[in-house]
């Protein structure tokens, strides 16, 4: 496996690929791989005969108040997990080769200032401009991204139609632990009494899809069912939001239907966690 840190590098070996006829996939992250970092990478692999993995801590998608300084990094560790899963490049850019005096966003509007960017007014603009770059670098023809973020998978589809870039978004569903948490870089940071309550996230799923299969269609009254029973009494669990939204615009729904997905985000302790599913069986 090769270790590029230069942007052009990256750029001139996937010319050279293509040019034999490579087809690359790309896994953009973050680092401090887990088991669903691993999935998604081995799903990347059967997508294309070329896997590039990407690792990155972008700066411009966390907020001011946010654990930019202190997001979990272990390039050393990393590094060997993607050379297991075979790997042909890790991408690995500093932040001043990715960045030298941006004055260019890319935005998509409309779906980005809900849910999650309500929160987190620039989130989104930080994660498009990144995924935009990192395409244009790497060229690549498949790119596989996690389902836990959701709506990020929702705005990179909408970026990529929009531009009408010729890159196939392939969705991994979410890899969790076995009690139900959905695997995340960010659950090192809850203590064993928080990653307890963290549980009430994939239980409220789990109950509302029983809700649904039941026969309850009703959006408000199953987001109050939720609340009520999954989140209002537990200390140090503060809900970001509880919504049941349409799975491709993102819009609430007031009926719930085949393409609804219910999506939560809540704060146990000082970390962020999120969670969706679909609500009907697929
Ligand atoms: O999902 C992530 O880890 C990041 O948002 C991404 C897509 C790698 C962009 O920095």
């Amino acid at each position: 496996m090769e270790i590029i840190q230069s942007p052009s590098d990256m750029t001139s070996w996937s010319n050279r690929m293509i040019v034999d006829g490579g087809k690359i996939a790309l896994v953009p992250t973050m680092g401090y791989f887990h088991d669903g970092h691993l999935a998604l990478m081995k799903r990347a692999r059967e997508e294309c005969d070329l896997l590039v993995v990407s690792l990155f801590v972008n700066p411009i998608q966390f907020g001011p108040n946010e654990d930019l300084d202190k997001y979990p990094r272990d390039f050393e560790g990393d590094a060997a997990k993607v050379e297991q899963v075979g790997s042909d490049v890790l991408f690995a850019p500093d932040a001043s080769a990715m960045y030298r005096s941006p004055l260019t966003r890319v935005v998509v509007s409309g779906l980005t200032e809900t849910l999650c960017g309500s929160d987190r007014p620039r989130h989104f603009e930080g994660v498009t401009t990144v995924v935009a770059k990192l395409f244009h670098i790497v060229k690549p023809h498949v790119a596989v991204f996690g389902e836990k973020d959701f709506q990020q998978l929702a705005v990179i589809r909408r970026m990529v139609g929009d531009l009408n870039w010729d890159i196939s978004i392939v969705g991994h569903p979410i890899v969790r632990e076995h009690d139900g948490l959905a695997m995340s870089s960010r659950n090192m940071y809850l203590s064993s009494e928080e990653r307890k309550k963290a549980l009430s996230l994939s239980s409220a799923l789990a109950f509302a899809r029983g809700r649904v299969q039941a026969g309850c269609l009703d959006a408000e009254e199953l987001i109050a069912e939720i609340s009520t029973r999954f989140f209002s009494e537990i200390d140090e669990v503060q809900v970001d939001y509880i919504s049941i939204i349409n799975s491709e615009d993102l819009s609430p729904q007031q009926k719930i239907s085949e393409n609804s997905q219910l999506a939560i985000a809540a704060k146990v302790g000082k970390t962020r966690l999120i969670d969706n599913c679909r609500l009907f069986e697929e």
